[in-house]
């Protein structure tokens, strides 16, 4: 859609949608089939930034499994997959989310969606971008969700600070969209992290970083 001879942002179009409509859809998955998830529609979704609903139940469920003290999490979009970890934390009783989200637009709408949630209390969410992201002390959950061309960076950058047993997650790692899948196995080649590539529709790779793991 085109407003005032610009072509909208896919970010702000989703956004614009969901408040057009009040609320969340869900829906079948719509993402194309790969060799490892030949069967995406048995998934669902909100929209197509958002993740899939069935990890985010796993990022939940990864909360209360591992109880984490510290969570980043990079791409905040309208803050669902934060929501849902947060969840976890409150069931949990501690931890904090740091989450970062660099469009001003989308902050706002993410922002007063965690205050509405009833979790805001577990999430500290920053309008910035994740390479200029400054966090303190040792990372236990990485989850990467931005821009897919930063996602190594991103892990790069904050690999020195993660818990050696702790969790790096990279969304949209499916042999579709190739370049986080790429990033992971480069990562894994040099002997950074080990992987395994879970074959969701839009691909979720799970890693641990490889020095000083006990
Ligand atoms: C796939 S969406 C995140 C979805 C969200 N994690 C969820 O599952 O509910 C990606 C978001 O990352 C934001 N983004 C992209 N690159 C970024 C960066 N380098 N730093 C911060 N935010 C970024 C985009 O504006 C977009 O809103």
């Amino acid at each position: 859609m085109s407003l005032f001879g610009k072509k909208e942002k896919g970010e702000h179009k989703i956004v614009r949608q969901y408040q057009e409509r009040g609320g969340d859809k869900l829906q079948p998955e719509y993402h194309r089939a790969t060799p490892e998830c030949p069967n995406p529609s048995r998934w669902h979704m909100y929209d197509g930034m958002t993740a899939e609903v069935e990890v985010l139940e796993f990022l939940r469920c990864l909360i209360t499994t591992f109880k984490p003290n510290l969570v980043v999490e990079t791409g905040t979009f309208m803050g669902v997959s934060t929501v849902w970890m947060a969840e976890g934390m409150k069931q949990n009783g501690f931890g904090k989310i740091i989450t970062c989200e660099f469009d001003p637009k989308v902050f706002a709408t993410a922002k007063e969606r965690i205050q509405a949630s009833g979790f805001g209390d577990w999430v500290e969410h920053r309008n910035e971008s994740s390479l200029d992201m400054k966090i303190d002390g040792q990372i236990d959950i990485l989850f990467t969700d931005s821009d897919l061309g930063v996602r190594e960076a991103e892990v790069r950058k904050f690999l020195p600070q993660m818990n050696p047993n702790g969790i790096i997650l990279m969304h949209d790692a499916s042999s579709h969209l190739k370049i986080v899948r790429e990033a992971a196995k480069k990562l894994e080649a040099e002997g950074l992290i080990s992987v395994i590539l879970l074959p969701t529709p839009r691909g979720l790779v799970i890693a641990q970083k490889r020095q000083g793991r006990t």
